[in-house]
């Protein structure tokens, strides 16, 4: 009888640990622990996606770092709530000379499936951010150790601020922010993914935290203008296919929000068994102290072509049926 009852304990305990997994609350702004009690360090991020498990890669900027050194973490979740940290996917001292301080931002990784090698992008540059290049490095193994390649400027061009896209028919694109230009351009990846090959789109907007997804039949662009540090309000166009043509920019909250203080890095579809949803993720930067930066992950609404980020709230988000509800509907 008591071994009974314990097994229905257990085993409750196991549905009720499930359901708790499947409804996960992100709440936007609120420091996100992750299973160590430690605030994820994973800023200017990306995510990957390998079977059930997502992957978040991110800027790493842990107080207790070398600060000689730069560092990407990596997290794996199966709800994209609860994050498991894996370690440092890359330590890197600066590649490019002497100096001890340099720039590493907004690292985004891809698996290539014909190599079957993890391949790490990031924003590489000295701390004048006039180098402009790109880093690559790449593992075996999701989360690690990844080994620096090369850097690189893609297609010939600056590139500082980088995007990741992956398309539903699994061709890798690169997003970079290209000053001279005054644009951005929509770039695929080579084959095995160590280069930068084919120009589809130069989006004539100076947008940095260039983002991307596609959904219905149409392409979604959005950037933030260039202020640094500090919020801007972020915009967004459309496109029936990345080599354009794109619709003007238009703003994706009330302009006066600022982007409720934070700025796009990555747009997640989630598609599920009975809906899709797209989370707008996003850095609220804290430049004195950016290992307190937080993240700002909204559901967007998407219609017909329209984009919408609805006001930050705690959300829970299914990934099975890909539904999300806002706490303040
Ligand atoms: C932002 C950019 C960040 C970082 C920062 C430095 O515009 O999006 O990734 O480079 O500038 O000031």
């Amino acid at each position: 009888m008591e071994r009974a009852v314990l097994l229905l304990a257990v085993l409750l305990c196991g549905t009720l640990g499930a359901m708790a997994r499947e409804h996960a609350t992100i709440r936007p702004g609120e420091p996100w622990l992750d299973n160590r009690g430690q605030q994820i360090q994973a800023h200017g991020g990306g995510i990957l996606q390998l079977g059930k498990l997502y992957y978040w890669f991110g800027e790493d900027r842990s107080p207790s770092n070398d600060p000689a050194m730069r560092y990407v973490a990596c997290y794996s979740s199966t709800d994209l709530a609860h994050w498991h940290y894996r370690g440092q996917a890359l330590a890197l001292a600066n590649p490019e000379g002497p100096e001890r301080d340099f720039v590493l931002e907004r690292p985004k990784v891809f698996y290539n499936a014909k190599t079957q090698r993890f391949v790490m992008y990031f924003h590489l540059d000295d701390r004048h951010y006039k180098l402009a290049r790109v880093g690559i490095a790449v593992s075996d193994t999701v989360d690690g150790p990844y080994k620096y390649v090369r850097s690189f400027r893609p297609l010939g061009q600056e590139s500082r601020d980088i995007g990741q896209f992956v398309d539903d028919d699994g061709s890798a694109y690169l997003i970079f922010e290209s000053r001279p230009t005054h644009g951005f351009f929509i770039a695929k990846l080579s084959d095995d993914a160590m280069s930068v090959e084919k120009q589809m789109s130069l989006v004539h907007a100076p947008l940095e935290g260039g983002a991307l997804v596609h959904l219905n039949g149409l392409y979604y662009a959005v950037g933030s203008h260039m202020t640094g540090w500090r919020p801007n309000p972020d915009v967004y166009a459309t496109a029936p296919s990345l080599s354009g043509p794109w619709t003007e920019f238009r703003d994706i909250a009330p302009p006066e929000a600022n982007t409720y203080g934070a700025q796009s890095t990555m747009l997640l579809k989630v598609a599920g068994t009975r809906a899709t949803t797209v989370i707008f993720m996003a850095d609220i930067w804290r430049p004195q102290q950016l290992w307190d930066s937080r993240y700002l992950w909204m559901p967007l609404e998407i219609r017909n072509g329209s984009l919408h980020l609805p006001a930050p709230q705690p959300w829970t988000l299914n990934v099975k049926t890909g539904e999300a509800t806002l706490e303040h509907k």
